[in-house]
């Protein structure tokens, strides 16, 4: 082929090439709006906000949505208000048991939330300026509370996704938080497993659950862990 055809089948080339790079940028853009209004018409910031922890930090989030309001309050009815102490919550993500926590009569005051999300702890020191966030990791709860409680505490409720943990771990956090608990005190948490992410037969452990929450998506039950007195 002479140069000069060439050179002309080269800028023809690059003129499509050029074409395709700015259909490909219209079409993503498309995409974009089309999300955007999505999300706008679809979801509420929470939701949105949770979807996009999820695709970062899969096995940290652990769940596809926020505890609807229902499973909210099966975990929050297990948390006696008139109980002395202060009250734990572990993974409150974006605060719906928080919520439901605050509506059953607890003061915000009483209340530390661990959370390792720093976008979560931001959402959470808004919408609950009363209630102490902790920005750490719940499964070194002897570092990440030292100092923070004035007193044993009356309840830990846990929105932690367990199952993503080894047996080992959970268990290790079960024992750090009684060793924060006040004697008979609950350790609340919900999953979407069906069996319990704590054996029955741990220690002096003893267990209770409530029946299945069909009213969640995913459907979910709560349990509630105890240490019998020696
Ligand atoms: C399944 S979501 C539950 C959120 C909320 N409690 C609810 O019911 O919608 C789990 C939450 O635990 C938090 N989390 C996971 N691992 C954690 C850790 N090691 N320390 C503190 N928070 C953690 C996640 O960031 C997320 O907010």
């Amino acid at each position: 082929m002479p140069m000069r055809a060439l050179e002309d089948f080269e800028r023809q080339l690059q003129r499509q090439l050029r074409f395709i790079e700015l259909k490909r940028g219209a079409i993503g853009r498309r995409i974009g709006w089309r999300l955007r209004d999505f999300e706008q018409k679809n979801l509420n910031r929470d939701e949105f906000r949770f979807i996009r922890s999820l695709i970062e930090k899969p096995l940290t989030v652990g769940a596809v949505a926020p505890s609807g309001k229902v499973l909210a309050r099966v975990m929050a009815n297990y948390v006696d208000p008139a109980a002395a102490g202060p009250i734990v919550e572990l993974g409150p993500g974006t605060g719906p048991v928080t919520e439901a926590l605050v509506e059953r009569g607890i003061d915000p005051a009483r209340l530390t939330l661990v959370e390792y999300d720093p976008e979560f702890c931001r959402m959470l020191r808004q919408r609950f300026p009363a209630v102490n966030v902790v920005q750490g990791d719940a499964y070194n709860l002897n570092e990440t509370l030292a100092g923070v409680l004035s007193e044993p505490a009356a309840a830990f409720v846990s929105g932690l996704p367990l199952f993503n943990k080894p047996l080992k771990m959970r268990l290790d956090l079960l024992d750090q938080a009684f060793g924060l608990m006040k004697p008979d005190a609950p350790f609340v948490q919900f999953t979407y497993n069906a069996i319990s992410p704590i054996p029955r037969s741990h220690g002096r452990v003893r267990s209770e659950a409530s029946g299945r929450v069909w009213r969640n998506f995913p459907p979910a039950r709560v349990w509630v862990y105890r240490v019998s007195p020696p």
